[in-house]
């Protein structure tokens, strides 16, 4: 069995950048410069033409990934039935996987099944999925993944509603007793940092606020600034 379970500490900030919006013909240079910058978690967005309109990365690109990086890969899975790659996610080098909520139909087994194999396992939300869609399942996650935006692109903005859910997704796990990592991702910068924060995030995703930047190592240092007085551990 795989064991390279990471911790995420609740109540700490952790950044994760995702390359989506890197350079692709450059991805370990512009790895190497988020993990200069601070970067805690590679954010890797995975998507199948289905689930969302985009095609992106598969296990090759994963596992490439996984020799230049010193930080733990965090895989989203914008696939359809999904849970027919997380073995081949897990075998590539991912140290968290989160499936979506809306394309998992036997989620219960799915995050069960990632969590075997030694990883942290997250459940992700579509904008219009409500939070009490983890009433049931809360209790089993390592993390939660708030989207932001609709899944597909990069560089999308910011729905501003996603400041509510997070506090509705908050109360959802309190509610069942656990207090699980926040995750959220979409549109994520220096403007509405402080904002998700306060909210109830822990891990902020960002790929054009750090990509798309001239400086991407900088563009790192200053989104962590940028969340106020929070700081990871
Ligand atoms: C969107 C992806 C995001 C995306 C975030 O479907 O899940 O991870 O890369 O990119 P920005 O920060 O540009 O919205
Ligand atoms: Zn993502």
């Amino acid at each position: 069995m795989t064991q390279r379970t990471v911790a995420v500490p609740p109540g700490t900030i952790q950044i994760a950048a995702s390359i989506l919006s890197a350079d692709f013909a450059e991805l370990g240079r512009d790895i190497a410069a988020v993990e200069r910058g601070g970067a805690d978690l590679i954010h890797i967005d995975v998507m199948d033409g289905h689930f969302v309109p985009n095609i992106t990365i598969g296990t090759p690109v994963v596992r490439a990934i996984k020799r230049v990086a010193t930080r733990p890969l965090d895989v989203h899975l914008m696939i359809e039935q999904p849970e027919r790659y997380v073995d081949d996610f897990v075998g590539a080098g991912a140290d968290l996987l989160s499936v979506h909520v809306e394309a998992a139909r036997h989620l219960h087994r799915t995050i069960a099944h990632i969590k075997s194999r030694g990883v942290l396992a997250g459940a992700v939300l579509n904008p219009s999925t409500p939070a009490s869609a983890l009433e049931e399942i809360a209790g089993e996650l390592d993390f939660v993944l708030v989207m932001s935006v609709n899944p597909g692109f990069g560089g999308q903005e910011f729905i501003p509603q996603s400041v509510e859910k997070l506090r509705r997704v908050r109360e959802v796990l309190a509610r069942g007793g656990c207090s699980v990592p926040i995750e959220i991702d979409g549109g994520i910068d220096h403007a509405n940092a402080a904002d998700v924060v306060a909210a109830g995030a822990t891990i902020l995703v960002a790929g054009n606020a750090i990509f798309g930047a001239a400086d991407p190592e900088a563009a790192t240092r200053a989104l962590r600034a940028a969340c106020g007085s929070a700081t990871r551990a």
